[in-house]
């Protein structure tokens, strides 16, 4: 049977995702015949899509909120990354039926940092990060492999922050959310990885005064794309990334595994995805 190669994003719910639009948008710009859609499946139809997916013609599918945790006990084969982050937003389906799951958040937070801000250098301080939720644990992992002296980590609930140290050692130090501004003093590089900023969400309220001008500053937040947390970074003078990059590059490694091609995430592909 010859088919179009078919993948998707698996959520509930979907209608949101931006991951359609990216790799159509793909798929045409490289003339390669293929198709994503947006899967709606609830969690207790996961495992029977997954068995029926490949039977329809998918070689593999993005997996986005709530399923990036539970999707791992389907999966045959998961890479290193992906068992050390706990979660999962990429499959491959082989042609021997067995499913393997990888996890690209990091790589994406990663490349879009060293997009937007070339000069960055990881070794060179510490890491400030808000938040400590599915988000925070694939940062941390990506900024821990690449070198990141000190991963300082500040949450509303403490006991989350403290369960990341737990898991991920001595490089990763804990500060009262009470005291976050704190953790910016000698900061490298500041991230938000909460929802604070986010259309319709609460305001980020931490200041920012400690930190230094020299800082690179992130936020995984990209509605708006100018969150008021990099607002009042860009006022200090720091280079700022927004958060559109990290879901654009995060999609580069399942594009080019199904298709063959490595796409490009440059300033075409972000117009085509906020068109
Ligand atoms: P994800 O897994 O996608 O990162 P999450 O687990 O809901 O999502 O994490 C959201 C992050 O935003 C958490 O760090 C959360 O803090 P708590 O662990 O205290 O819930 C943070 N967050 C959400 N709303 C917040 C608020 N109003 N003030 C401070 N932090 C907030």
């Amino acid at each position: 049977m010859t088919s179009i190669p078919r993948a998707g994003v698996i959520g509930n719910p979907i209608s949101h995702s931006l991951s359609p639009k990216l790799h159509s948008y793909w798929l045409d710009r490289y003339g390669i015949e293929g198709e994503y859609t947006a899967l709606q499946v609830s969690e207790d139809q996961l495992e029977s899509t997954l068995h029926a997916l490949p039977k329809q013609g998918f070689i593999g599918a993005n997996v986005t909120l709530p399923h990036k945790v539970s999707i791992m006990q389907f999966a045959d084969k998961i890479t290193d990354r992906a068992t050390l982050i706990g979660a999962a937003n990429t499959l491959i389906f082989k042609e021997d039926g067995r499913i393997f799951a990888d996890n690209t958040d990091g790589y994406g937070f990663m490349a879009n940092l060293h997009q937007g801000a070339p000069d960055w250098d990881p070794k060179a301080g510490p890491a400030a990060i808000f938040g400590a939720g599915g988000a925070a644990r694939a940062i941390i992992v990506a900024l821990a492999d690449a070198g990141v002296p000190e991963i300082i980590i500040s949450n509303r609930t403490r006991p989350k922050a403290e369960a990341l140290r737990a898991d991920f050692g001595a490089r990763v130090r804990v500060v009262d959310w009470v005291q976050a501004d704190q953790m910016l003093e000698d900061a490298n590089v500041a991230i938000n990885t909460t929802s604070l900023g986010m259309a319709g969400a609460q305001e980020f309220k931490v200041s920012l005064d400690a930190l230094p001008p020299t800082a690179v500053v992130t936020d995984i937040v990209y509605n708006p794309l100018r969150t008021p947390f990099l607002m009042a970074a860009e006022e200090k003078g720091c280079i700022t990334v927004d958060g559109l990059g990290m879901l654009l590059h995060q999609g580069v490694p399942g594009f080019e595994r199904w298709f063959g091609q490595r796409p490009e995430v440059d300033e075409a592909t972000r117009q085509a995805v906020l068109a």
